[in-house]
C-alpha cells in the first residue's frame, strides 16, 4: 500500500484531531502518502480530498473538533453514494481509508467493505457506544466536562437546598449518564439500559432529605427522555419543585484529555498498521489497556453492553 486516506465523520468528539495525527504521522514515518478527504463522507462524494504533509496535522493535538470536519451524509447511505466515494478514492490512487467516528459512521466503513475496499474504523465518539472497543475516543473529556457542570450546579443546588436534573447526552446509550453519575456523586441515574421507578427515586429523594442533605442531582440521559420531561413526571409525583439544566452540545467540545490523545494516539497508529498489513474491513478498538482489532461487520452486528457493575456501584454509593 502507497497510499492511504482519513475522513472524520459523525458527531465531533475531542481527540478527533490527535487521531488524525496519528494517522498522517504514522503514514508518513512508513513513507506512505496519506490524503485528507473534508467533511466526512460528503467530502468522498464530493471529490473533497486533499494530500495532507508532517505539517498539516502540526498543531492540532491539543484542540476539541476535526480539522477535517465532519457531517451526517445520508446520501452515502445509498449504494451510488458509496460507489462514487470509492470511485473518488480509486481516481487519487488511494487504496485504504482509515474511518474515524461513531456507529454511523462504521456503517459506512463496513459498506466500504462489502463493496471490497480496504477500510478500518477507528471509535470517535462521546457516546461510548461502539462495539469492540470499552472506550471511544473523545468519551472521557466529555465525562471530564459533565463532572465539571456537576461540580458547579451541586455549589448552587446545595445553596438553595434543590433537586437538579441533569440531561447528558449520549444518544442510545447511558454511558455519559452513568460514568459521569458516578464520578460526580450523583444521587440517581437514569439510563436507557434500565427502567426507572419513580417511588424509588421518590423515597430515595426523601430519604435523603430526612438525614440533612441539602441538595440532589438526578442525571437523566437524553435516550431516556428530557431533562424537562422528566422534572414533570417527577412534579406529578411529588409536586417537587426542581430545576434542569441541559448541557447539550458543550459536551462534544473542548480540548481532549491525556487519556483521549493517548487513546486517539494508539487506535489511529493502529489502523495504519492494519492497512500496511493488507488488513481492510477491521474495527480497532481497546480492551483491558490492550489494542484489539475485530471483523467490521462483525463487531457491528454485537449490541453495545453497558457496565452493568458500575450501575450496580452507582446505586450502592447514593444510598
Ligand atoms: O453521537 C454524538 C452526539 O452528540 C449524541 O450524543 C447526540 O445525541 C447527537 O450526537 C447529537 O447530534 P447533532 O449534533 O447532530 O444534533
Amino acid at each position: 500500500m502507497k497510499r492511504i486516506g482519513v475522513l472524520t465523520s459523525g458527531g465531533d468528539s475531542p481527540g478527533m484531531n490527535a487521531a488524525v495525527r496519528a494517522v498522517v504521522r504514522k503514514a508518513i514515518f512508513h513513507n506512505l502518502e496519506v490524503y485528507g478527504i473534508y467533511q466526512g463522507y460528503n467530502g468522498l462524494i464530493n471529490n473533497n480530498i486533499k494530500k495532507l504533509e508532517l505539517g498539516s496535522v502540526g498543531d492540532i493535538i491539543h484542540r476539541g473538533g476535526t480539522m477535517l470536519y465532519t457531517a451526517r451524509c445520508e446520501e452515502f447511505k445509498t449504494k451510488e453514494g458509496q460507489l462514487k466515494g470509492i470511485e473518488n478514492l480509486k481516481e487519487h490512487g488511494i487504496e485504504g481509508l482509515v474511518v474515524v467516528g461513531g456507529d454511523g459512521s462504521y456503517r459506512g466503513a463496513k459498506a466500504l467493505t462489502e463493496h471490497g475496499y480496504p477500510c478500518v474504523g477507528v471509535p470517535g465518539t462521546i457516546d461510548n457506544d461502539i462495539p469492540g472497543t470499552e472506550l471511544t475516543i473523545g468519551f472521557d473529556t466529555a465525562l471530564n466536562t459533565v463532572i465539571d457542570a456537576i461540580d458547579k450546579i451541586r455549589d448552587t443546588a446545595t445553596s438553595h437546598e434543590r433537586t437538579f436534573i441533569v440531561e447528558v447526552m449520549g444518544r442510545n446509550a447511558g454511558d455519559i449518564a452513568l460514568w459521569s453519575g458516578l464520578a460526580g456523586g450523583a444521587e440517581t441515574i437514569i439510563i436507557p439500559e434500565d427502567n426507572f421507578n419513580m417511588d424509588d427515586i421518590v423515597g430515595r429523594l426523601k430519604k435523603g432529605q430526612e438525614r440533612g442533605k441539602k441538595h440532589s442531582i438526578i442525571i437523566v440521559a437524553e435516550g431516556v427522555m428530557s431533562g424537562q420531561e422528566f422534572a414533570q413526571k417527577l412534579k406529578d409525583a411529588t409536586n417537587m419543585d426542581t430545576r434542569v439544566s441541559v448541557l447539550g452540545h458543550i459536551q462534544r467540545g473542548g480540548s481532549p484529555t491525556a487519556s483521549d490523545r493517548v487513546l486517539a494516539s494508539r487506535l489511529g497508529a493502529r489502523a495504519v498498521e492494519l492497512l500496511m498489513d493488507g488488513k481492510g474491513g477491521r474495527a480497532v478498538g481497546i480492551e483491558e489497556n490492550k489494542l484489539v482489532d475485530y471483523d467490521i461487520i462483525e463487531a457491528l452486528a454485537k449490541p453495545h453492553k453497558i457496565n452493568l457493575n458500575m450501575y450496580k456501584l452507582s446505586k450502592e454509593l447514593s444510598i
